[in-house]
């Protein structure tokens, strides 16, 4: 068995983690957790959201944080870190591009009733909404990601057969889109059903434009990993400090927490390029805001030592 040597690591912390958060952040500990990614190494992340605020309250100051990145320090710890945000229509996408987005994420769901509470609308007509956002997005020059939430299973629906994977991979191809994260929203996933999965989304997809994406409700995130990278797949969604959730996505826990994944694949001997100190000292920062421990064993772990 082969595993890739590299890893890339997107950090959702900033958004996906905070998105479901009842504690208010003020934007500029968003930017200070952006700060103490940064400082770790990370090379690309989840800023933000330009959804409507009235869906999603705790990414009203999308267009604060976007601007807190332009500052001249950070500009210079930016260079050759791609900067995403989410935007489910153009309305989204206008804002990103107005600051300085690099990458746009539209987000589409293999179940049709979670589309319908997620963005309010049917799959079909998701597509109808995204495909302009791709093509401006790209005149732009802003690379395209699309999530597909729901992969393995659904808040409403139950199990979703692995065809459906396929049959909006297949969608989002057809309108461009160039990468696409396959997502266990709601951490229900088990190794050989995120794997059939992910063998849907292969189908329309190269190895290396298909990333996943593990929220760990059920415990199953790392283990859905390692699960993924027996196939090859060598790009990963992970949140600081294991925060995260979906508000639409009723019980769904946080993403499997970043410094657990980096603990793996370096003790695996993977390289990802991040500083596991430095992501724990992050994890403690935005916990501390928040008035809890991480979500994450191994930051827990490395602060007893
Ligand atoms: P809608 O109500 O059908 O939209 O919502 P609308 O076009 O009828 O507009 C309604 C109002 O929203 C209007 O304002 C619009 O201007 C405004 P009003 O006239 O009432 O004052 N609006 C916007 N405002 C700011 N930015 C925008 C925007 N669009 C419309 N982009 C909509 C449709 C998609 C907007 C809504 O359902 C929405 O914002 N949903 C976002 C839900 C969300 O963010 N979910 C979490 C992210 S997905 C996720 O976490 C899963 C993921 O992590 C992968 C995984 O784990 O599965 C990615
Ligand atoms: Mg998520």
């Amino acid at each position: 068995m082969t595993f890739p040597q590299t890893v890339h690591i997107t950090d959702v912390g900033p958004r996906d983690g905070l998105q479901n958060e009842s504690t208010p952040i003020a934007a500029a500990d968003k930017l200070a957790l952006i700060d103490h990614l940064l400082q770790a190494g990370v090379q690309h992340f989840e800023a933000t959201s330009f959804v409507s605020p009235k869906w999603v309250p705790q990414m009203a100051d999308a267009a604060e944080v976007m601007q807190g990145l332009q500052s001249p320090q950070r500009q210079a710890a930016l260079r050759d870190v791609c900067v995403s945000v989410l935007t489910p229509n153009m309305k989204g996408l206008e804002g990103a591009l107005a600051r300085g987005a690099q990458e746009v994420v539209v987000f589409g769901a293999a179940s049709e009733a979670f589309s319908q509470r997620n963005i309010n609308c049917d799959i079909a007509t998701s597509i109808e909404r995204f495909a302009p956002v791709v093509e401006a997005a790209h005149a732009a020059g802003v690379a395209t990601r699309g999530a597909i939430s729901c992969a393995v299973g659904c808040p409403y629906e139950g199990d979703i057969a692995p065809s459906q994977v396929g049959h909006v991979a297949a969608l989002m191809r057809d309108i461009g889109v160039q990468r696409i994260a396959v997502a266990d929203t709601i951490g229900v996933g088990t190794p050989r059903a995120v794997q059939a999965a992910m063998a849907a989304a292969l189908q329309h997809y190269d190895l290396s434009s298909v990333a996943g994406h593990f929220h760990d409700t059920y415990g199953q995130a790392l283990a859905n990993t390692l699960a993924c990278l027996e196939m090859g797949i060598a790009r990963f969604e992970t949140s600081i400090a294991g925060l995260g959730g979906c508000p639409y996505a009723k019980g769904a826990t946080g993403n499997v927490a970043t410094e657990d994944v980096v603990y793996m694949l370096h003790g695996m001997g993977i390289e990802t390029g991040l500083d596991l100190d430095r992501l724990v000292d992050a994890a403690w920062f935005i916990s501390g805001r928040l008035n809890r421990q991480p979500n994450s064993r191994v930051s827990v772990a490395r602060r007893r030592r």
